[in-house]
């Protein structure tokens, strides 16, 4: 078997750099581990940034998240016993957010991809990447060879790509927190229109949605949690005592569909490349999901990737395949950095820390406060503007 670019994993960065080659003439081969269903119920993010909201339509797969996706124009930092709106519209007029979830963007792309006859193969084994450092790489997967012109790296923190590059060419950055997040989901009307970020002595919890009948939390947790030691009713009185925190709010509660415990790291790898591999989307680099800019990140990749790969498929020409890394480096590390500091802002941390729960509180207090403070919280989590060209 032979295409142009040989893509492994199909999460929303392998689907969607799949998709967008499409659009642009180059063919490529998608090999996913999981199966299908699997990859199209796993619960991970749900907020877009306004980019990616423009980048999946403008590929004509925002369709149905146009339809169904919320768009929402701000969020509330809850802490000391009250209520702070960060107001999109007036700090950041014209960009909002859209919560949809990331596995409906996974179903769209995957629709997208093999209406048109796109080769997605779920349920391979055994991928293992070879040559990579020559113009004729190769991928092998289940007793079968697949010949190619470039590899893309899509398949995860965990995935074979990354670990393809030999010793000694990647510098790994990486920073790990003292607690994890517990994700539920549950079948219940959200108790507030926005989500709410909510900071306070008994750790953080936040409260978001999927859709009108859907809410979607998360409770900051010991780093080694065990699902099994939060029965439903613990979930729901340890929401309400983390949320209901300010006069009249009260936390709906319903059955709950989901729950998993999420770890929190950041990770970058550099640089993201090496020969004809490209590294896009979390087999890159991880953040904390605080800022809600993993998916957002993927995509911000890809669409970098994909114009390095039409340009070199069009006249050979490698500038901007050489420049990838770069080129993605500058907006990986500013959401890096985001990250770490809404998680740092937001979380208790150790109790004897008493100077550094001083701080949280003081900066809570101007980004609550300052209209320049809270522009820059509300232009980082709508996402900035990509740079020209890409
Ligand atoms: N062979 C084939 N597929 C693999 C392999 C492998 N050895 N290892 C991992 N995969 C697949 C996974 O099953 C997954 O479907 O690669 C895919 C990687 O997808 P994601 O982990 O979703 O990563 P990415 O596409 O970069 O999207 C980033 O996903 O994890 C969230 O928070 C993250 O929202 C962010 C988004
Ligand atoms: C979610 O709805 O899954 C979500 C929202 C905001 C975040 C993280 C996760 O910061």
């Amino acid at each position: 078997m032979r295409t142009q670019v040989a893509i492994i994993g199909a999460g929303p960065a392998g689907l969607l750099l799949s998709h967008l080659l499409h659009l642009r003439g180059v063919e490529s081969v998608v090999l996913e581990r999981r199966s299908r269903a699997y990859v199209e119920q796993r619960v991970r993010a749900g907020v877009l940034e306004q980019g990616t909201v423009d980048t999946l339509v403008a590929a004509g797969v925002g369709g149905r998240m146009s339809r169904e996706g919320l768009p929402h124009h701000g969020i509330e930092l809850r802490y000391g016993g009250r209520g702070h709106r960060i107001a999109f519209e007036k700090l950041v007029p014209g960009r909002s957010i859209t919560v949809y979830g990331q596995q409906e963007v996974v179903k769209d792309l995957i629709a997208a991809r093999l209406d048109p006859g796109g080769d997605v193969r779920f349920e391979v084994d055994d991928v293992a990447l070879h040559d990579i450092a020559a113009d004729r790489p190769y991928v092998t997967f289940g007793g079968e060879r697949l010949d190619c012109d470039v590899i893309a790296g899509c398949d995860g923190f965990h995935g074979v790509s990354r670990p393809s590059i030999p010793d000694g060419v990647l510098t790994e950055f990486r920073r790990d927190y003292p607690f994890a997040w517990l994700g539920v989901l549950a079948r219940v009307k959200p108790s507030a229109e926005e989500l709410i970020y909510a900071r306070g002595e008994r750790g953080f919890a936040l409260h978001s949605m999927r859709s009108p009948e859907i809410s979607r939390f998360y409770l900051q947790v010991p780093p080694d949690e065990d699902v099994a030691e939060w029965p439903d009713d613990r979930i729901w009185a340890e929401l309400k005592a983390r949320l209901e925190t300010v006069p009249g709010f009260r936390l709906a509660t319903g059955e709950i569909i989901e729950k998993a415990v999420t770890p929190m790291r950041s990770f970058v790898a550099e640089p993201m490349q090496y020969g004809r591999l490209f590294l896009a989307g979390d087999s890159a680099h991880i953040v904390p999901p605080t800022g809600a800019k993993g998916l957002n990140l993927a995509v911000a990749d890809v669409r970098v990737l994909t114009a390095a790969l039409a340009a070199f498929f069009a006249d050979g020409s490698p500038e901007l395949l050489d420049r990838y890394s770069a080129a993605c480096l500058t907006r990986v590390w500013r959401a890096q950095h985001f990250s770490w500091w809404m998680t740092t802002l937001l979380h208790t941390f150790d109790s004897d820390d008493a100077y550094g729960g001083r701080l949280q509180t003081s900066y809570l207090d101007y980004v609550t406060s300052s209209e320049a403070a809270a522009t820059t919280l509300a232009e980082n989590y709508v996402g900035l503007p990509y740079e020209e060209g890409m």
